[in-house]
């Protein structure tokens, strides 16, 4: 499958790359082929599957990465599209997913709606790496290809149907 991934930070190497890279490397150990991209640098929409998310700084995503999903919805509806953030609110336990859903996750999830499979919520850091988020970055990525891979096996089943 191919499988672009699309973030942006404000810190190089920290939690967003960190991340991403453990999920393109998942994805590779699983015969996928991940390319990893800024929103600026996504060239072509010939993917199976989109992963977009941005880390939160100052209760919100990124721009660029908002900017990316408003401005290729269009194009997006024909993909399909996992989305993440990566943010700290999620020490806060349940009062704080509400938060999270509403102000982080709202804001990527609308230009794209139709076309999302799943949206995951990562803790980041400031100094200190989380190791625990490279265990589930990669069950993530793992999880998400099974889904579209699953979908993707059921509408051949029915168009099979339909030809019959
Ligand atoms: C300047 C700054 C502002 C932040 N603001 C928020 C915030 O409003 N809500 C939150 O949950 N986390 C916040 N965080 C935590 C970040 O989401 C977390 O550190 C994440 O790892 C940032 O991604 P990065 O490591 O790629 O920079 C903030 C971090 C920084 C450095």
């Amino acid at each position: 499958m191919k499988i672009c991934i699309v973030y942006d930070t404000k810190r190089i190497g920290k939690a967003t790359e960190r991340i991403i890279k453990w999920m393109a490397a998942q994805a590779e150990d699983l015969g996928h082929n991940a390319d990893i991209r800024k929103p600026s640098e996504v060239g072509n929409f010939g993917y199976e599957l989109f992963i977009v998310g941005s880390p939160i700084y100052y209760e919100k995503p990124m721009r660029s990465v908002v900017d990316f999903l408003r401005s290729n919805s269009e194009k997006l509806s024909k993909n399909k599209v996992a989305l993440f953030v990566i943010c700290m609110a999620k020490l806060f336990g349940g009062h704080g997913l509400k938060y999270i859903n509403k102000r982080y996750i709202k804001p990527l999830l609308t230009p794209v709606e139709n076309s999302v499979v799943d949206i995951y919520i990562f803790k980041g850091w400031l100094l200190k790496p989380d190791y625990k988020q490279e265990t589930e970055s990669k069950d993530w990525l793992q999880s998400v290809v099974e889904m579209v891979l699953n979908q993707e096996r059921s509408m051949g089943k029915e168009s099979d149907r339909i030809t019959i």
